[in-house]
């Protein structure tokens, strides 16, 4: 936790930029895994976290705009909760750690809100993601939990979204450590990545690194042969000799700071001239994005730049072809690149996504494109110093999308269908890093970069520190 002047001074930020109402925060509960004692590892609401910092279930803060306080709900512990869960500070004294002096017991919260309602006063809440709050605020509200992301304020979401997007001094340190510990994290899974070894001997492994470091991974971890799968959670195949293996995992700090990283190699260490050749074109557009990231340029012109590269490359080993700008204009990249360039991170691997995509990335003057691969483009407006966004272009060979654009003849003049089959087996290339926008340019967070060119990796790969 920060000291009680951030709390104090972010939740002052908010008030200015807010006219009138309340303002409810509500920080999440234990989940249950498979009953109620046996939970998930606890994990606050990234909004209560960053207003109010307590890391602890069942709380809520209110910021009533009118009266100028700040309260926290919650409930003090019972004699049970300290025998088998140890003795916390009391409520009040946790409060003033966040610069609060007002607690109130949790069943009072409906009691104030419902008297802020009867006299014609907007409570400001934020749209809800997990089950058990869409049941609260029902219940706080009166109102169905259904209809509760219609009713969820846009004021706020656009002053929250506004606050958190600039990262602080204090932010800044947490994201560079989150860093440390994802390059620690990589660097292991090249070093263990052997034939014969199981996937979920690595993912395992490198999920104990970042609880290590105090906290967690930033989000299930992405390790796999099947490299072409976007997403793939699963981690049960043996590797074989010659495969590319993904790895796309970060780490969070206690303090719930975020890293999030993707590496792509070779099983058995060397990269195959084929391999080759498609990584550096993924590396070529990876750090012509991160050359070319700075204040006032448009991320969504950082995400055109390195499909452009994507399809100049691939027009240069035969799997693309014709006129590259064009090519790029009418999406054909996106057959190997469907998805963005990047997207912000902070106190949540993909910032503030419970708000909405489009309030966080897109604004009145850059708004999302609908066309396919680049509509996934999470952040696409102008760039500010203090940003925090993540840089992962990658190449993928998705059999079923291919067989898809070659039957219905989509860009075909643009795509060497014949040679792709070739590459069916291929897998698929992302390479990932996370920056910090600076006053003129944009740095790399963490200590160093994560080894990335073919010989860093090789050389990472030869190792046997883990
Ligand atoms: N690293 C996973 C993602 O950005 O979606
Ligand atoms: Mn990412």
């Amino acid at each position: 936790m920060f000291s009680s002047e951030i709390y104090l001074e972010r939740r002052k930020e908010l008030r200015k930029s807010m006219a009138s109402g309340v303002i409810l925060i509500l920080g999440n509960d234990e989940a249950p895994i498979n009953y109620a004692g046996n939970t998930y590892r606890f994990r606050q609401d990234s909004n209560f976290n960053y207003f109010f910092g307590l890391n602890l279930p069942a709380l809520a803060g209110i910021i009533d705009l009118e009266e100028g306080t700040d309260c926290l709900y919650g409930d003090e512990q019972q004699l049970d909760d300290i025998i088998w869960s140890g003795e916390l500070p009391s409520l009040a004294s946790l409060a003033s750690k966040a610069g609060i002096g007002s607690v109130y017991p949790s069943r009072e919260l409906k009691n104030s809100l419902m008297m802020a309602i009867r006299k014609g006063r907007k409570v400001h809440f934020l749209p809800p993601y997990r089950s058990q709050n869409k049941i609260k605020l029902s219940y706080l509200l009166g109102l169905m939990p259904d209809e509760l992301s219609n009713y969820a304020s846009q004021a706020l979401i656009k002053v929250v979204v506004a606050l958190r997007s600039t990262k602080q001094a204090c932010e800044i340190e947490e994201l560079d450590a989150a860093a440390v510990t994802g390059y620690k994290m990589h660097c292991a899974a090249m070093q263990l990545c052997k034939p014969g070894v199981y996937e979920y001997n690595i993912a395992g492994f490198i999920e104990g690194i970042a609880a290590a470091a105090g906290g967690s991974t930033s989000f299930p971890i992405i390790l796999s042969q099947q490299s072409q799968i976007l997403h793939n959670h699963d981690h049960s195949e043996v590797l074989k000799e010659g495969a590319l293996m993904i790895t796309d995992a970060g780490a969070e700090n206690a303090s719930g700071y975020a890293s999030d990283f993707t590496r792509t190699v070779p099983v058995g260490g060397k990269f195959s001239q084929k391999q080759a050749d498609i990584y550096n074109i993924v590396l070529a557009a990876n750090n012509q994005a991160i050359k070319m990231a700075k204040p006032g340029v448009r991320y969504c012109e950082v995400h055109r730049a390195s499909a452009r590269i994507i399809a100049e490359g691939l027009k240069n080993v035969g799997l693309m072809k014709g006129d590259v700008d064009e090519a790029v204009a009418s999406g054909a990249h996106a057959l190997f690149f469907p998805h963005g360039l990047g997207h912000m991170m902070g106190l949540d691997v993909h910032d503030m996504e419970d708000l909405g995509e489009n309030y966080v990335g897109y604004d009145d003057e850059t708004t999302r494109s609908n066309q396919f691969g680049t509509a996934y483009l999470r952040f696409g407006r102008r760039l500010q110093p203090s940003f925090v966004l993540t840089v992962e272009p990658g190449i993928y060979f998705i059999p079923a999308l291919i067989h898809h654009w070659e039957s219905e003849k989509i860009n075909s003049s643009f795509i060497n269908f014949a040679k792709l089959h070739e590459y069916f087996d291929f897998g698929g290339i992302r390479i990932e890093d996370d920056i910090l926008i600076t006053h003129n340019s944009c740095r790399l967070l963490g200590k160093r970069r994560i080894p990335v060119t073919i010989s860093e990796v090789e050389a990472e790969m030869a190792k046997a520190e883990y």
